[in-house]
């Protein structure tokens, strides 16, 4: 199984005919089913217009306990066949970490080399955050996360492992093909309508004097090509801080795997929680997946508490990429009026079961 596989399959049908759209679907692990299943009714509001074929997949923690397998081969050439993804979430206390984190997520971003990390910092219209002195204008960004490289290949290893001279070894890999794709996307999303034209490195220059080299040259030299957009620089920790007092200055962010990891937590914060935020895994030229980002729960799990707004935008986020505008537009209203209705409900009642944050979706999309 290769990248090309996945590159080749998707634009090709896209371009043809009626087909329907093959929509994979990965509930995974913890709270992911409980929240797939509200996108999935979303969904089915738009069964008239729009031709779905949903193809299930048994992937998560389940399928490793009972059988030993995380992703088959097989599984990942039936995911390469789709024309996305949509993803609840994986990762189970039962598992030990990182088995079904790199073996199944980082294998599907990988393999399908889904190399942006796409996530929305926005916040919708009379959502409560903590932070007071935000308004709802303030928080519009967008996060472009190197997907495919940085901390996150696995490259390192142990020397003299469980002795008191252990030596542990992280690598940090960065290409110049592997950079510049992602800064070169991260550029054309800043003069998409909408955007304000503004891309702003977000990296450790000063310590991380190779890696943060490359990613600099890189920013330089794109930007010669897009005299509209500005570019700024910000060192991570001081882009916290930012993001905290004066989000406003950010557009498009771009920066590497393990930075935007870290930063896109804080934007959720910003957003109003990890219960609305999203973000898409892209191959611009192949397959893509989406999912909430907020993880499994597991403390949540089954109680039908968990807000399921993020897995909706994640949906949306997926029509959008597969250019259905207009279903697109219609979730997000939804959204925006289930925030809105929330906003207002608050005060009266305690909390809201996944399902009734549903039907406010529906109600508004339908
Ligand atoms: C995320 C998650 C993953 C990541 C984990 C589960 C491997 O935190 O999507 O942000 O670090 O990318
Ligand atoms: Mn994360």
């Amino acid at each position: 199984m290769s990248a090309t596989v996945a590159t080749e399959v998707r634009p090709e049908r896209l371009h043809t005919s009626d087909l329907p759209l093959r929509i994979g679907v990965i509930p995974g692990d913890g709270t992911g089913p409980e929240v797939t299943r509200e996108a999935l009714r979303v969904l089915d509001i738009f069964r008239d217009e729009l031709k779905v074929d949903l193809i299930e997949f048994d992937l998560g923690a389940d399928r490793y306990l009972r059988t030993g397998e995380v992703l088959p081969d097989e599984e990942l050439v039936r995911l390469a066949g789709c024309d996305a993804i949509l993803l609840g979430a994986v990762g189970d206390p039962r598992v030990p970490p990182g088995v079904l984190e790199r073996d199944l997520l980082l294998r599907i971003r990988f393999e399908l080399d889904q190399y942006v990390n796409l996530r929305p910092i926005i916040r919708y219209r009379g959502m409560t955050t903590l932070i007071p002195h935000h308004h709802d204008e303030d928080v519009d960004l967008v996060v472009v996360r190197e997907n495919s490289e940085g901390l996150y290949t696995g490259g390192g290893g142990f020397h003299r492992k469980g002795t008191p001279h252990e030596v542990a070894i992280q690598e940090s890999v960065n290409t110049r093909h592997g950079v510049e794709r992602v800064v070169r996307y991260a550029f054309e999303l800043s003069m998409r309508p909408g955007r304000r034209r503004k891309v702003t490195l977000v990296h450790k220059t000063n310590v991380l004097t190779f890696a943060g080299d490359l990613y600099q040259r890189v920013v330089d030299e794109v930007a010669v090509a897009y005299p509209d957009v500005t570019t700024e620089y910000s060192h991570v920790d001081a882009a916290c801080l930012y993001l905290i007092e004066d989000p406003g200055r950010f557009d498009v962010i771009v920066t590497d795997n393990m930075f935007g990891d870290i930063v896109t937590d804080l934007g959720a914060v910003i957003q109003g929680g990890m219960g609305i935020a999203a973000g898409g895994n892209i191959n611009p030229n192949g397959v893509s997946m989406f999912e909430p980002i907020g993880g499994t729960a597991p403390s949540e799990t089954g109680k039908g508490t968990i807000n399921p707004l993020a897995a909706i935008a994640a949906l949306m986020m997926l029509m959008r990429e597969l250019r259905q505008d207009a279903v697109a537009d219609r979730i997000d209203r939804g959204i925006g009026v289930a925030v809105t209705k929330m906003a207002t409900m608050r005060a009266g009642l305690m909390g809201f079961s996944t399902s009734a944050v549903g039907d406010l979706v529906i109600e508004a999309a339908s």
